[in-house]
């Protein structure tokens, strides 16, 4: 089994940085996750300083040491207890160093970090380093089947299942290690589709296993999490019904979670996708979303179980010749209504826009919506429709770009990360979730490059200020090679590859426009006469979605001043135009240049910015492993030839329906 060490593959560092108290940590806490920080001490600095090193159990005798400890007096400004044993701090005292976590797993991050700072040699600047984490709750979701498929997964199979059996071996530890290093600490670990085989993942047919993954979990301090199906009641117990209200079908679920928790008492609790895209739900019942959600949760609650409910519901059975239904508007519809009805160990899981994890789409009105509801944001690693990991497209700024909107639920200021942290309303089950984009390939990304998106959402996790730029940078430099040469190419690359990308496919916030069996691709009009809710509304005179009060009315889910920015044309952020407004082709935009003269030029700039990425790339041969430098340059070729398709067809589509060519006439078939 061959796989990269990623980030973790820590180099030698410089002589003139080895300091004489590295090579003498001494564990002063105890218990299975401070062995851990322990043994990461070792194999990190190990590594860094070209030598074997052990824990001592005490400082001997006055010599410099490194103090691995957990200490309730850790400062930190979090407002609730749990977040506040997640702070760490990182000191100089003479010619010691003390690691110091409130908890064991604040002890772990604080090594992770730690080592981070040596490998970067940013201790200078860094110390002492105090760090509380944003985010309560760092998810990963894996839209992994026990089949060993992955949905939307891009970088092969799973390294978690194959055949209905689970796995377990070397290389499930260093998912882990992976994992932890980046701040996670919740991991869902199969599809929020839950089919026939996997709807049996909470009964004794895999519980002993999934119990060896959760204790694993553990011991670097990450609670393992599932999806249940909800209409298990029904396939597992018999039942004639799921109905959330029916007392045969509460006890069951009572029933069944006591189980799951004897054999596993460590464990986290339930994602559920219900009522979407045919998964079963509370409305057949003619129950709420709360109704269904709150069941579950009170038989999660007595063992501290936490029940994560999707808000992913919507009509996915539209009529595209109907122009008042919205699927934007649909989760702020469903749940807007229910804000306050959701129990305490209930949190939202609202993926970032309306839609479904477009390459540009507004911030989803429900996190300015909401307000006496735990809500976490769900964002897409997998790019599914960002290139699918053979197109790069680094996604950091995207997602800061969101955490830093500013929803004015609370008046100026109360920004998504606000929200989505807890901080606005005084919550701490919340946080942030992300669908990964790993697989079993050798570099778990498929494109090496796109380990900078996995990397970067632990990162942003633990702290929204660290710029995306700074991302890269860190990733690149543990990654790679540490050299100014390589980071001088590859951050640049990974900074631009978001905007190349909306370059050359569907323009201004439109979305959608993919080949609809894979979602990669152009494919102009595939989902425009379909039942997904997905329209351009493209015709002779222009194109785009009215989203204003004389179209579908969604931009009144909107906070003000919002609600009137996307409503008219002229305020309306440019890159958002045609996803609120329908716009004639000869529309002139801020740049001076008609719509259907910035499609044209950036779909020719979108090539462009490919070419010259493969360039970039090839100047990087030899100085960077060979694996990862073809691995990447046979993507980019692929990307190349994606890029191109999507120029043409794009272009010849508009240019065949307005009839109005390319200024600079360029080609256009
Ligand atoms: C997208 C994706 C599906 C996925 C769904 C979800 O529609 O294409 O594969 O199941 O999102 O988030 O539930």
């Amino acid at each position: 089994m061959q796989y990269t060490k990623c980030w973790l593959d820590w180099k030698e560092i410089p002589e003139e940085q080895k300091r004489e108290c590295y090579y003498r940590p001494v564990l002063l806490a105890c218990g299975p996750v401070a062995e851990t920080a322990g043994e990461e001490y070792c194999i990190s600095m190990g590594e860094m300083l070209g030598q074997e090193i052990t824990l001592l159990e005490k400082a001997d005798g006055g010599s410099p040491a490194v103090f691995l400890e957990v200490d309730a007096a850790v400062e930190t400004d979090a407002g609730d207890e749990a977040l506040a044993r997640q702070a760490f701090a990182i000191r100089e005292e003479g010619d010691d160093i003390r690691i110091t976590g409130r908890s064991e797993e604040a002890l772990l991050q604080g090594v992770f970090a730690f080592a981070r700072m040596v490998s970067l040699a940013q201790l200078d600047e860094k110390l002492p380093f105090v760090c509380t984490p944003s985010m309560p709750l760092r998810m990963m979701d894996h839209w992994d089947d026990m089949d060993g498929s992955i949905e939307r997964g891009y970088s092969g199979r799973s390294f978690f299942y194959d055949n209905y059996e689970i796995f377990y071996n070397e290389r499930t530890e260093m998912y882990v290690r992976l994992m932890a290093s980046i701040g996670v600490n919740a991991i869902v670990i199969n599809n929020v589709n839950v089919h026939e085989n996997e709807t049996y993942l909470i009964t004794d047919r895999y519980l002993g296993q999934v119990k060896k993954y959760a204790d694993l979990f553990a011991r670097y301090g990450i609670r393992l999490f599932m999806c249940v199906n909800f209409a298990a009641p029904m396939q597992l117990g018999n039942l004639p019904v799921s109905d959330p209200l029916d007392p045969d079908v509460i006890a069951w679920w009572n029933e069944t979670v006591k189980h799951v928790y004897e054999v596993i008492p460590q464990f986290g609790g339930f994602l559920v996708k219900a009522d979407s895209e045919g998964r079963p739900g509370p409305i057949t019942y003619g129950r709420t979303q709360a109704d269904g959600a709150n069941m579950l949760a009170r038989a999660l609650a007595p063992y501290g179980g936490i029940l994560l409910w999707r808000c992913f519901v919507y009509n996915c059975r539209q009529d595209w010749r109907d122009y008042k239904t919205d699927r934007a508007r649909a989760a702020y519809d469903h749940f807007m209504g229910l804000d306050g009805e959701f129990d305490d160990n209930v949190i939202l899981q609202i993926k970032n826009g309306p839609m479904d994890f477009q390459v540009r789409e507004p911030v989803s009105p429900l996190f300015g919506g909401l307000k006496k509801t735990n809500m976490m944001i769900e964002f897409q690693i997998a790019q599914e429709y960002t290139g699918q990991q053979i197109d790069l497209c680094y996604l950091i700024p995207m997602w800061k770009e969101i955490l830093s909107f500013d929803t004015y639920a609370c008046g100026e200021g109360t920004t998504v990360e606000e929200v989505v942290s807890g901080r606005s309303y005084a919550q701490t089950n919340c946080g942030v979730a992300a669908v990964i984009n790993t697989g079993d390939d050798e570099n778990w990304t498929g494109n090496d490059l796109a380990g900078a998106n996995l990397y970067g959402f632990g990162r942003l996790a633990m702290d929204p200020s660290l710029t995306a730029e700074e991302i890269a940078s860190e990733w690149c430099r543990l990654n790679f090679p540490q050299s100014d040469e390589v980071a001088g190419v590859v951050v640049p690359m990974l900074m631009g590859s978001w905007a190349t990308y909306e370059n050359y496919s569907s323009p201004l916030g439109i979305g959608w426009m993919v080949y609809p069996p894979t979602h990669y691709g152009p494919d102009v009009d595939g989902f425009e006469y379909d039942r997904w809710g997905t329209y351009h509304r493209s015709d002779l005179h222009g194109i785009g979605v009215d989203r204003t009060e004389a179209g579908t009315g969604y931009v009144n889910q909107y906070n003000e001043p919002w609600r009137s920015v996307y409503a008219n044309m002229e305020t309306c952020p440019e890159e958002l135009l045609l996803f609120f407004h329908h716009v004639p082709y000869t529309y002139v935009l801020k740049t001076g240049k008609t719509l259907i003269q910035h499609i044209y030029d950036t779909h020719f700039a979108g090539v462009e910015e490919v070419e010259e990425m493969q360039r970039q790339w090839d100047s990087l041969e030899g100085k960077i492993p060979d694996r990862a430098f073809r691995c990447v340059k046979e993507r980019f070729e692929r990307q190349l030839a994606n890029a191109v398709e999507w120029r043409d067809r794009i272009n010849t589509y508009f240019y065949r329906k307005c009839g109005i060519g390319d200024e600079k006439g360029r080609k256009i078939y």
